[in-house]
């Protein structure tokens, strides 16, 4: 039925889109409110099969039966903005932009990308890595659907769950060479994205792909100490980001979204998409609109040079309530 259901919005969209221009569509966008400019890009320039497939985040139906971290300590200062890239500027990994390529990818990027953050962060400075989203989406069996596999979407808690108890390696971007599993994915160019084989999720190697790596498998591992779900609250986002460093939000991606090209982003259209996840970097209030700012994986001509910035306190599509995030373990 759910099948049913998306095969049918997805067909619905296909026909608006097809019926009505980019141009149209951004024009509507723009006249319908100002706090955020919409434009074309590379991602919008795909069309709505390809932009669909980036969307690879389950959002479960009934989120109220997840287990919330209870005990988070509300921070008593929290500063009205806040950026983790000039807070912790040792941690290179907060301010990179990864590209998730052809593949619904993102619930693994962004936990893998946090998770770096976190590792460099707790380990005061001195953990400098990149943890690998490919190990992640190629292994976690227990983070996709049944009969799924990683491109096919994930759950974020899922992910948090699986560094705790599996570990991850280390792996730096598409051709880096760097560390143990770098991501097999190429970034979305069209020449790729019109090859089937990138279409596939990558086989799970219990091994290091990246041959001229000089750390075993093994002793390459990373570990989450906890994983957790934070309740909706946006102090507790704020507090556990101030403390222990980005978060994973996952939401609900309506069709504007990924005409976004900078502001302060607020749904405008009613074409629900899918779920997407992303890492959570900070905050920040503009002419008296508040903000969280987020670090999206469709590459760096995305958006504000490969982030975004949404409506904060509001629940914006979901983005408070589904936010993912573990404790490192030494
Ligand atoms: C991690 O990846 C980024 C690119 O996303 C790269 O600039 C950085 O050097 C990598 N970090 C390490 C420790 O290799
Ligand atoms: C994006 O990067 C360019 C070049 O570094 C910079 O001039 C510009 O201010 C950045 N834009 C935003 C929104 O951060």
């Amino acid at each position: 039925m759910e099948k049913l259901v998306v095969t049918f919005a997805v067909a619905f969209i296909a026909v608006v889109v097809a019926t009505e221009s980019d141009d149209s569509i951004i024009e509507n966008i723009n006249r319908a409110q100002n706090m955020w400019k919409a434009g074309k890009n590379e991602i919008t320039d795909k069309g709505i099969e390809y932009m669909k497939r980036l969307l690879g985040t389950k959002i479960p139906e009934n989120l109220d039966i997840l287990p919330r971290r209870a005990d988070i300590e509300i921070e008593e200062n929290i500063p009205t903005s806040f950026d983790a890239r000039t807070q912790w500027p040792h941690c290179t990994s907060i301010g990179s932009i990864k590209n998730q390529g052809h593949c619904g990818s993102c619930w693994a990027v962004a936990a893998a990308s946090a998770a770096s953050d976190r590792v460099c962060i707790s380990s005061g400075f001195k953990v400098v890595v990149n943890i690998s989203a490919e190990n992640l989406l190629a292994c976690c069996s227990d983070c996709t659907d049944p009969g799924e596999r990683g491109c096919d979407g994930g759950y974020p808690e899922k992910a948090w769950n699986y560094f705790k108890k599996i570990g991850i390696v280390t792996g730096g971007d598409y051709d880096s060479a760097e560390g143990c599993q770098p991501y097999e994915i190429a970034p979305s160019d069209e020449e790729v994205s019109e090859n089937e084989e990138n279409y596939y999720t990558p086989p799970c190697q219990k091994k290091c792909t990246n041959k001229k790596y000089p750390v075993s498998f093994r002793k390459d591992k990373h570990y989450g100490r906890t994983s957790y779900l934070l309740k909706q609250s946006e102090t507790t986002i704020q507090s556990d980001i101030l403390k222990y460093g980005p978060v994973e939000a996952a939401f609900t991606v309506y069709y504007d979204f990924y005409y976004y090209t900078s502001g302060i982003y607020k749904q405008t259209s009613t074409f629900k998409v899918g779920g997407h996840a992303v890492r959570v970097i900070g905050w920040g209030v503009e002419n008296g609109v508040k903000y969280w700012t987020v670090a999206n994986s469709w590459g760096k001509s995305w958006g504000e040079n490969g982030t975004f910035r949404i409506r904060r306190g509001t629940n914006e599509c979901g983005f408070e309530e589904y936010v993912t995030a573990g404790l490192i373990k030494k």
